[in-house]
């Protein structure tokens, strides 16, 4: 439809029909699988004349279900405005691929293009519109459960993978009937909590908030992203979605984002919860003032928009705003020449779970995972005969992470079955041996899981905390691999030394006493479907890992929030003294400042070789470039891939800048004694920071580039911005 259909369109509209396009409520509140739109709606209040005007639904089965919603609504709806049908399709639909946390570190934002690529193949044949996806909120406390949703701790990559996401699930153009709209979320920096905890009150400059939280969401929205998902919590005291700077200032002023708003859920009616709204009608009438075009799961704007608009508080113009961006989204998803987009069951049955998709799982499993630790009992050998797959997560099929909706845990490999499949000669024992929740620390299952490890050849040890432990409103106080398994671990390892330990989980937990026992630790995340087979082509070599952090792990919990940008202080102490304390410095009495495993950090079983950091300039002009060649080697006889990492320091700033700072990386393969150079360009928009007085500059004067991974910068150079 033009511009003007639309517009005529709005023209013809009542109120009622109007608000409905602001309203989305859950497919529980529609009839199951048939036919006609139903109430009761009494616990929202709402009332439920309303609800054959609502113009989208949260979550939903199936195509089927799709169908008969979207065709009851058009047969009710007089002008036959088609509904929007949104999900939180995170890391996979039907095929779950690994938590985002995990593909953020495989450092290949082609891969996880293809990954949110297929998501949304699968995802649009079942009648998804929009997905709530990519989540770009900076997360550098470990003790938020949702850090397993975002990129990790760095702007560049959490914007680069964010990119990738919106650029994977939304293609070229919205009409093509295999992809589907991405919502930015959550806006904003609803991954700094204070304490960690999820929902809770952040409080951040705006200097850091504008060098650091903002650019993600703002290079998706640049990216395409028709849709923005404010946030739940408190910035600086307001929450989001009635955050007028936040809010019209910053995105719909500044950045000019004029696509749909949504609140997350319930948001708009919390306002009352947090404080700052009298009422659910002062609610609705701060978050629709400040641009919130659609509420989410609750009926503020269903009860009062019309009420606030009759009384002169809002105005009429204000509504139709943003009804047409909802209307102009649904356009250009072409739902108003098929409300449908294609979706059917044939069409899921063909796609959903195919091999294709199976094998992308399997490949972005592999690059996700990070080798943390190996003395050299990796890769373990064709030849073992016994091998003992000990632990909670031996047999488990919990390797999907939360925000998988749609898989299915019995579709998924467990570690012990891609072990036998992969080693059909070999016997393999498993035991559970424990619980992985925490305060349960019955050690009944023990002795016979020592007795395997000692019959066997080789142990693989699997431990972590299950799904719920991360993912929304799984926020933890303690850091320590749940229940007994550390224990399990130190017993195991006695009994046979020749051990790798497997983790799963969706957040970084200090392992500071694991690791100091563990021969080997292969953290694979939540690595989806294909877990169980990627893990044994990881163990035996198959495939060598080349996955990196994107977030620090952290010694102990009370190191957090942690990330690898951070100052210097005006009293330092150096790598060398990590474990001294000492007295005036900015140190722990009880720990190192340092992490355990830092940003950038992943071991291969082949060994690079940095050789040397060239520039081709010493003196970078503000119009002009420098390069910087970085030459690694493969001083090994395997195949493998390495994250080449560029980092830069701003040596004097009139701002105090951090000791390292990511801008650029790639991710290279190497042959067998391959030696191969990777260039950077570097240019002054990358040296920029926001000042004292909230604009984004660059200084002229003396920077470090330095190649390596955080706090271990291998090589250095030195040059000037002029
Ligand atoms: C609440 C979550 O915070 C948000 O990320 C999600 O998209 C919505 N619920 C809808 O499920």
């Amino acid at each position: 439809m033009s511009d003007v259909d639309l517009r005529h369109l709005l023209s013809q509209m009542t109120f009622e029909e109007k608000i409905g396009q602001l309203m989305q409520y859950n497919t529980h509140l529609f009839t199951d699988s048939t036919a006609e739109i139903t109430g009761p709606l009494t616990d929202l209040g709402l009332d439920e004349a309303m609800l054959p005007f609502v113009g989208s639904v949260l979550n939903f089965e199936d195509a089927a279900q799709m169908r008969a919603i979207q065709q009851a609504h058009l047969q009710q709806d007089r002008l036959k405005i088609p509904m929007l049908f949104m999900m939180d399709v995170i890391h996979g639909y039907r095929t779950v691929f690994p938590i985002p946390l995990a593909l953020s570190g495989s450092f290949d934002p082609e891969l996880v293009r293809d990954c949110s690529a297929m998501a949304a193949k699968e995802a649009a044949a079942s009648g998804v519109h929009v997905t709530f996806t990519p989540m770009v909120d900076l997360s550098r406390d470990a003790r938020w459960g949702r850090v397993m949703e975002g990129g990790g701790e760095d702007p560049l990559l959490t914007a680069v993978m964010g990119v990738a996401q919106v650029q994977g699930f939304q293609g070229d153009d919205l009409r093509d009937t295999d992809r589907i709209a991405a919502c930015v979320k959550h806006f904003a920096a609803y991954g700094a909590p204070e304490a960690g905890r999820d929902y809770y009150a952040v409080e951040l400059s705006e200097r850091l908030l504008r060098e650091r939280y903002f650019p993600a969401y703002r290079a998706c929205i640049e990216a395409g992203a028709p849709m923005v998902m404010a946030s739940f919590n408190t910035l600086n005291g307001i929450p989001a979605v009635a955050n007028e700077w936040l809010m019209n200032d910053i995105l719909r002023g500044e950045w000019g984002f004029d696509g749909v708003v949504i609140s997350d859920y319930d948001a708009v009616e919390e306002l009352c919860v947090h404080g700052v709204a009298a009422d659910k009608k002062d609610a609705a009438k701060q978050a629709m003032r400040c641009g919130c075009d659609i509420e989410m799961c609750s009926a503020a704007y269903a009860s009062h928009l019309k009420e606030l608009t009759q009384e002169g508080v809002l105005t009429t113009e204000q509504i139709d705003a943003a009804v047409l961006r909802v209307l102009m989204l649904k356009d250009r998803l072409g739902l108003f020449e098929d409300p449908y987009r294609g979706a059917s069951t044939q069409k899921e049955q063909a796609v959903c779970l195919s091999p294709a998709h199976r094998a992308l799982a399997r490949k972005a499993a592999q690059e996700s995972a990070v080798l943390l630790k190996n003395n050299g009992v990796l890769p373990l050998s064709e030849d073992v005969q016994t091998v003992a797959v000990i632990g909670p997560f031996a047999d488990s099929r919990d390797l999907l992470g939360a925000w998988s909706l749609r898989g299915d845990t019995s579709e998924g490999v467990t570690v012990s079955e891609g072990l036998a499949a992969r080693l059909p000669h070999a016997r393999i024992l498993t035991a559970p041996a424990c619980s992985n929740l925490c305060g349960n620390t019955d050690q009944s299952g023990f002795e016979a899981a020592l007795t395997a490890a000692e019959n066997a050849d080789a142990v693989v040890l699997c431990l972590g905390e299950p799904s719920d432990y991360s993912g929304e409103g799984s926020s933890r106080a303690t850091l320590d691999l749940p229940g007994a398994q550390l224990t399990l671990a130190r017993e195991v390892i006695r009994v046979n030394p020749r051990t790798a330990v497997v983790l799963f989980g969706g957040r970084p937990l200090a392992l500071t006493e694991l690791d100091a026992v563990a021969p080997a630790i292969l953290h694979m995340w939540f690595p989806g479907h294909e877990g169980g087979n990627a893990v044994a082509s990881l163990l035996l070599g198959d495939e060598n890992p080349s996955g990196k952090l994107a977030m620090s792990f952290p010694k102990t919990v009370g190191q957090c929030p942690l990330s690898y940008d951070r100052l210097m202080s005006g009293r330092p102490i150096q790598a060398s003294q990590e474990d001294t304390f000492l007295k005036f410095r900015s140190n722990y009495i009880d720990s190192g400042n340092l992490p355990l495993y830092p940003f950038g950090y992943g071991l291969s079983y082949s060994r690079f070789e940095y050789e040397s950091l060239t520039l081709d300039r010493r003196t970078l002009t503000a119009d002009g470039t420098l390069t910087v060649t970085v030459t690694v080697f493969n001083n090994s006889d395997r195949h493998g891939k390495e994250v080449v990492q560029l980092y830069m320091r701003d040596l004097v700033a009139s701002v105090a800048r951090p000791v390292q700072q990511l801008i650029a990386f790639d991710k290279i393969a190497l042959a067998p004694f391959e030696r191969k150079s990777v260039s950077f360009t570097v240019r002054e928009e990358m040296l920029r920071f926001v000042d004292a007085r909230n604009h984004l500059v660059s200084e002229a004067g003396e920077f470090e580039v330095s190649t390596g991974y955080a706090d271990h910068l291998l090589l250095t150079e030195r040059f000037s911005l002029q």
